[in-house]
């Protein structure tokens, strides 16, 4: 009895250390900025930081609040569920908006464990005085292991920031609606006899000037599903060979559409414009044969399959370029390939991945990323384009980050062998005022 009660005892022991050590790592970290709402005064903000104070201090939160004036740049450590139920608090308070998490982690200590609602005023501080009075309030092992520690980076990037240029925000979704835009004719055309597969249409659209800048032709199964099964069941010789000439289907639908005076884009597996001999001949003769111009056609890359030989697909790649064929990476950000196959070959669009997108007006990692692939694709003369567009939050950060071209369900769903119907974004608020005549 006694050796089970002393078994018991260590089990206990060694459960409550690890039980310990997993409260202990439990704690998350949160960084997010925000725009102040006008009509905060400084009486308010006194009141904000002391009830926040105390809220903070009853449930083991601390942190510190940078406010420039315009923006808020919130650090706040404490245990995550109750991090969590605080950020779901702060998104709702009307005292701000745009509430955007720069950074969200966990680790194993806290770096502010003073004043748990401290905030350091930017607007009357220098910099060095704004980097002594956050280096002062840091715990002292995160004082000697700051230089080293992402999280403490963040913070002092937005601490020692000068201007707005490292903020986008987006204008606000409310001043905006969306209206419906019927096409003028709507084709129904049947799928050809004896195919396993059909086209879709998307636009691609500039949504400011209510332009359908081209649109994508993309493979479905008969049933309306994505063509992946449809082509892994093919062993791969003929599946290079059958995505090839599929796109002829999709220029003979462009013909009956009428689609002759707009761009047209298609998706090919790289390996189809390498393994086949005479790609590029075969794909300029499919598109002359159905009457339209090679000059009018994109070819979308995907970076679903490892470009097995870089120097046979940039062979491939000159000799798109000079039949005309325009050229855009599919799926940017998403793939195999990335950065290095930018490197290596400029196309004409970028298309910046659905992944990278979703609810980037809300996520500070999604947005630099984004910022960073429109800044490299301007140094390169390339048009970025964001895909799967589904909120006006996503589109109006977009905007404002300098997109200009969309594909998403916000502005069109695909439409299987006709063209989509269109939803485009109308003003109806200026800066929160209706403008004339809107009512
Ligand atoms: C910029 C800013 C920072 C805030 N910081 C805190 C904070 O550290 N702790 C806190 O409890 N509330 C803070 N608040 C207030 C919360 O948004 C919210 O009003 C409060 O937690 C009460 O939420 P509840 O009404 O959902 O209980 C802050 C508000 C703003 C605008």
């Amino acid at each position: 009895m006694d050796i089970r009660l002393n078994v018991f005892n260590m089990w206990a022991k060694e459960w409550n250390a690890f039980y310990c050590y997993r409260r202990a790592t439990l704690l998350s970290t949160l960084i997010y900025c925000s725009h102040v709402n006008d009509g905060l005064s400084p009486e308010a903000l006194d009141v904000m930081l002391t009830e926040g104070r105390e809220r903070n201090a009853a449930r083991g939160i601390t942190g510190i609040l940078l406010f420039d004036g315009i923006h808020f740049v919130q650090l706040l450590e404490g245990p995550a569920p109750r991090l969590d139920a605080l950020l779901e608090s702060i998104r709702r308070d009307p005292r701000h908006r745009n509430v955007v998490v720069l950074l969200q982690d966990n680790g194993p200590c806290r770096r502010f464990d003073g004043d748990p609602c401290a905030m350091v005023d930017l607007r009357v501080l220098s910099p060095e005085q704004v980097s002594s009075m956050i280096h002062d309030r840091l715990e002292e092992r995160a004082s000697q292991a700051c230089s080293d520690d992402r999280v403490f980076k963040v913070l002092m990037w937005y601490a020692l920031a000068r201007g707005t240029d490292h903020i986008v925000e987006g204008e606000d979704a409310l001043c905006w609606r969306l209206v419906a835009d019927v096409p003028a004719v709507i084709h129904e055309v049947t799928a050809e006899s004896g195919q396993n597969y059909k086209f879709a249409l998307q636009p691609i659209v500039d949504p400011i000037r209510r332009v359908v800048t081209s649109f994508e032709f993309l493979m479905r199964s008969q049933a309306g599903g994505s063509p992946e099964p449809l082509l892994a069941a093919i062993p791969p010789g003929r599946r290079h060979l059958l995505d090839l000439e599929s796109k002829t289907q999709a220029f003979h639908l462009a013909r009956r559409l009428g689609l002759n005076n707009i761009h047209l884009s298609v998706n090919l597996l790289p390996m189809s414009l390498t393994d086949i001999p005479g790609s590029v001949e075969r794909l300029v003769d499919q598109i002359v044969a159905c009457g339209l111009s090679p000059s009018q056609v994109m070819v979308e890359v995907t970076e679903q399959e490892a470009i097995s030989s870089l120097k046979a697909f940039s062979g491939a790649i000159k000799r798109l370029r000079r039949a005309g064929i325009g050229i855009a990476i599919d799926d940017f950000g998403a793939g195999f390939a990335g950065l290095s196959l930018l490197a290596e070959f400029q196309p004409d669009k970028l298309k910046i991945d659905r992944s990278l997108i979703r609810d980037i007006h809300r996520s500070g990692p999604r947005q630099a990323i984004v910022r960073a692939i429109v800044q490299v694709s301007v140094a390169m003369g390339i048009t970025p384009v964001a895909e799967g567009v589904e909120r006006l939050e996503e589109w109006c950060w977009l905007q404002a980050a300098g997109v200009q071209r969309f594909q998403g369900y916000l502005f069109a769903r695909p439409a299987v062998g006709q063209v989509p119907a269109m939803r485009w974004p109308e003003r109806i608020l200026s800066h929160g005022v209706l403008p004339e005549g809107a009512l």
